[in-house]
């Protein structure tokens, strides 16, 4: 049913890290299918799993080698179409994650370009004299290719070929790959850096600078999404584009409300504010005053249009949104109820990255030896080649890594957090022994079931999942609120991102508590106090 992403919650797995069936220290789809119960409980309609197809795993599966096959470590496709039908069978959909802006170059149509085969090698982009491009994990974007002469596009690792959307043929092999899964009973896609697949006209001669930056929006990004969605008959379903550091202008089209494109998009600004200077591999808390501005930007920029977003602080590329923009120490627990609160009740819909759930922190690795992510190691070796010293390149390894949030699933207090009997591929965080599932399903004020209210929320309380959203001045850069109304109902959040008691002015509200994690007034504000009020 269309919009009914509305009212519904999304559940992120990163399933090399949720739980692994057999022992060799790797998630899986059957460790998924033991775990559906779990996410049921949840009260969540989607589960967005990342990529489990056949892949030599140079990014963990964001290296697609065949787009129609499971890759073996995560099991078979008969585990693959009862994981679908048993998640159906508890009326929850499965959301598959389609790369589609490059494959990996061990796909056999990179093989047959490699091959020096034209058809093929118009299936990628290849130039003469590239300009001297950056890729996303650092180094050069082109690739020199000595047989050929020739150099291609990789605006991520250099085992991440770009694919030609330019080439109707290529178009037309992806919208089969949707089609395969919209068959096998998948109900929603999420798009992988979508909004990098239009490449700009005259490549050659553009400057030199952030390959990733010049590709953003293309020209014809419009035209081939809308393609994409017509020609698959993907309108009426859940689907989401991660389209980085993009404008309010071109989300508004992306998701708009006549559905020619996609449900909603996945934006990254308001998980910039701890970036020096725009620049990902740096220290800095987070300013406070520009998220602010941000998600008033965003949220009522959107609203106004009627198109939809994504809402989000965690997924399987951000560090743990308790340990950035919270305190995992002193207030570990009010603070992950109060950003969890801050998100689930904006206009949108939720996801929840699993461990988000339980308060799971980062890693808080010490040593490089512990990091397999190739975006991390990559950058340890640029930091230090540039003269960061070792413990400092470590300390914003442990701030910013991609595997703070791919640490296991800390489902219990035991051996291995319950989620391998065997030995994990990335190491689990000690800290399970005090959070994790098990210890959570006992405590009825935990952090999970906290989550379990804000998704009953938004399906009960028709402000939250439809209204119309406005950011209050509450006299104080550290509290942030907004309200959402609807008719007569008029639902307030007031949220303290500080550690300290902090006074509001001018926001006048009376009514029920619908949530919140102290007893407290909305006049003074207790250390990341969150306080939801509905007025009707
Ligand atoms: C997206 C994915 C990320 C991956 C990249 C390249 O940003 O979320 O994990 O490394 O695309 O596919
Ligand atoms: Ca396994």
């Amino acid at each position: 049913m269309r919009d009914e992403y509305k009212s519904s919650t999304v559940y992120q797995i990163y399933i090399k890290s949720f739980c692994d069936s057999n022992g060799d220290g790797i998630g899986d789809i059957n460790g998924i299918r033991k775990k559906l119960l779990y996410i049921y409980s949840l009260g969540v309609k989607y589960i967005w799993v990342t990529p489990f197809f056949c892949s030599p795993m140079a990014d963990n599966g964001y290296d697609v080698s065949d787009y129609r096959n499971v890759n073996p470590m995560f099991g078979t496709m008969e585990d693959c179409e009862a994981m679908i039908r048993e998640a159906d069978e508890l009326g929850m959909g499965f959301m598959f994650d389609m790369v589609f802006n490059h494959t990996s170059d061990e796909h056999e149509w990179f093989k047959k370009a490699l091959a020096g085969d034209p058809e093929y090698m118009d299936y990628y982009i290849f130039r003469d004299n590239p300009p001297e491009w950056t890729s996303v994990f650092g180094g050069p974007a082109w690739k020199f290719v000595p047989s050929l002469g020739k150099y291609y596009l990789h605006l991520f690792d250099p085992k991440q070929p770009d694919l030609n959307w330019d080439n109707p043929k290529v178009r037309e092999e992806l919208k089969d790959v949707v089609r395969f899964w919209k068959e096998k009973g998948v109900k929603g896609f999420r798009f992988d850096v979508l909004n990098r697949i239009s490449k700009p006209a005259n490549l050659e001669a553009l400057p030199a600078g952030d390959g990733s930056y010049f590709c953003k929006d293309g020209p014809h990004i419009h035209e081939y999404i809308q393609e994409l969605v017509s020609d698959t008959g993907i309108g009426e379903m859940i689907t989401v584009g991660e389209m980085a550091s993009t404008t309010l202008e071109q989300c508004i089209k992306y998701s708009n409300p006549e559905g020619t494109e996609l449900s909603m998009c996945f934006n990254f600004h308001h998980l910039k504010v701890d970036y020096k200077d725009g620049g990902k591999w740096t220290l800095l808390p987070p300013d406070l005053h520009e998220l602010r501005r941000i998600f008033t930007t965003w949220q009522e920029g959107m609203s106004k249009a009627g198109s939809w977003q994504a809402l989000f602080w965690c997924n399987h590329d951000q560090p743990r949104i308790v340990s950035r923009f919270g305190d995992e120490g002193k207030y570990w627990k009010e603070s992950a109820k109060m950003l969890a609160t801050f998100i689930h009740l904006l206009r949108g819909t939720p996801y929840i990255y699993q461990g988000e759930e339980l308060g799971m922190t980062n890693a808080h690795f010490t040593d490089i030896s512990q990091y397999q992510d190739v975006e991390s190691t990559n950058y340890y070796k640029i930091m230090r080649e540039n003269g960061v010293s070792e413990a400092d390149a470590l300390a914003i390894l442990a701030a910013k890594s991609r595997d703070n949030s791919r640490t296991p699933m800390q489902w219990t207090s035991g051996n291995n957090a319950g989620f391998t009997s065997g030995k994990p591929w990335l190491s689990v965080n000690p800290n399970h022994t005090k959070i994790s599932v098990d210890a959570e399903e006992l405590d009825p004020d935990s952090i999970l079931n906290y989550y379990r209210e804000l998704v009953r929320l938004r399906k009960d309380c028709p402000a939250i999942s439809e209204g119309n959203v406005k950011f209050l001045d509450s006299g104080n850069e550290n509290v942030i609120a907004y309200e959402r109304t609807l008719g007569n109902e008029r639902v307030v959040v007031l949220c303290n991102f500080s550690g300290n008691d902090e006074k509001v002015k001018g926001i006048d509200v009376k009514g029920k508590v619908l949530i919140g994690n102290y007893s407290g007034s909305h006049k003074m504000m207790k250390p990341y106090e969150v306080l939801v009020i509905l007025e009707s």
